[in-house]
């Protein structure tokens, strides 16, 4: 079986690569499979955008279809930034503009409490669908700690750790992350249908 993946980032394709290896799938990029198309991720859910993602690249290619759709959730902000994470401080803005942002407005926060949502999804040809979700808990920093890493990990402090996601080697991050937990599941649940 071949299965594409709705991305354009080198690094996920190898984490997913690496994941599904021993499933004996062949799992290409949508480069790969000569779909150049841009989803528009406009769904109010992680579970709406990433559907969607993966219906739109499923229909071009016609092959089954992994997507998937990520951010963070913070109490104290209702749950923003949410799926607008990638945009929270505009369509242009850094990693470290987006985490002023959301440092500005938590001055006053009664609570720190956050966490990182990722829902992956595997759409197939004939409909059916398999859909797995993974959190990761933590509480957002006054200010920065670490470097690796991309996005919020920075002001991302795990408890049980003792530390931010910017200061774990990618290595730690895979083991404990939303990401890692959602395709973990996705990859039981394909295993399952396989059989
Ligand atoms: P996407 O799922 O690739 O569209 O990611 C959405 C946005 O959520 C990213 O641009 C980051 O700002 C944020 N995000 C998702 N996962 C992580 C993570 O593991 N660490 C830090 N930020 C993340």
């Amino acid at each position: 079986m071949k299965i594409v993946v709705a991305t354009k980032n080198k690094g996920k394709l190898v984490e997913i690569k690496k994941l599904l290896l021993d499933l004996g799938i062949e799992v290409i990029s949508q480069d790969e499979a000569n779909i150049n198309i841009e989803v528009l991720e406009d769904g109010k859910t992680f579970e709406e955008n990433s559907y969607k993602k993966a219906y739109e690249i499923m229909k071009a290619c016609n092959l089954p279809t992994i997507a998937d759709d990520s951010g963070l959730c913070v109490d104290f902000l209702n749950g923003a930034p949410g799926v607008y994470s990638a945009r929270y401080a505009g369509e242009n803005a850094s990693d470290d503009d987006k985490i002023n942002k959301l440092l500005s407005e938590m001055k006053n926060a009664s609570s720190r409490a956050a966490k990182f949502v990722c829902c992956a999804c595997l759409l197939f040809p004939n409909g059916d669908k398999i859909e797995a979700r993974g959190e990761c808990f933590g509480e957002i920093l006054n200010e920065k700690k670490g470097t690796s890493g991309f996005g919020y990990d920075p002001v991302f402090y795990i408890n049980e750790f003792s530390k931010t996601l910017a200061q774990m080697d990618l290595e730690q991050k895979n083991k404990i992350s939303h990401r890692a937990k959602a395709f973990l599941m996705l990859k039981e649940k394909l295993k399952q249908y396989l059989n």
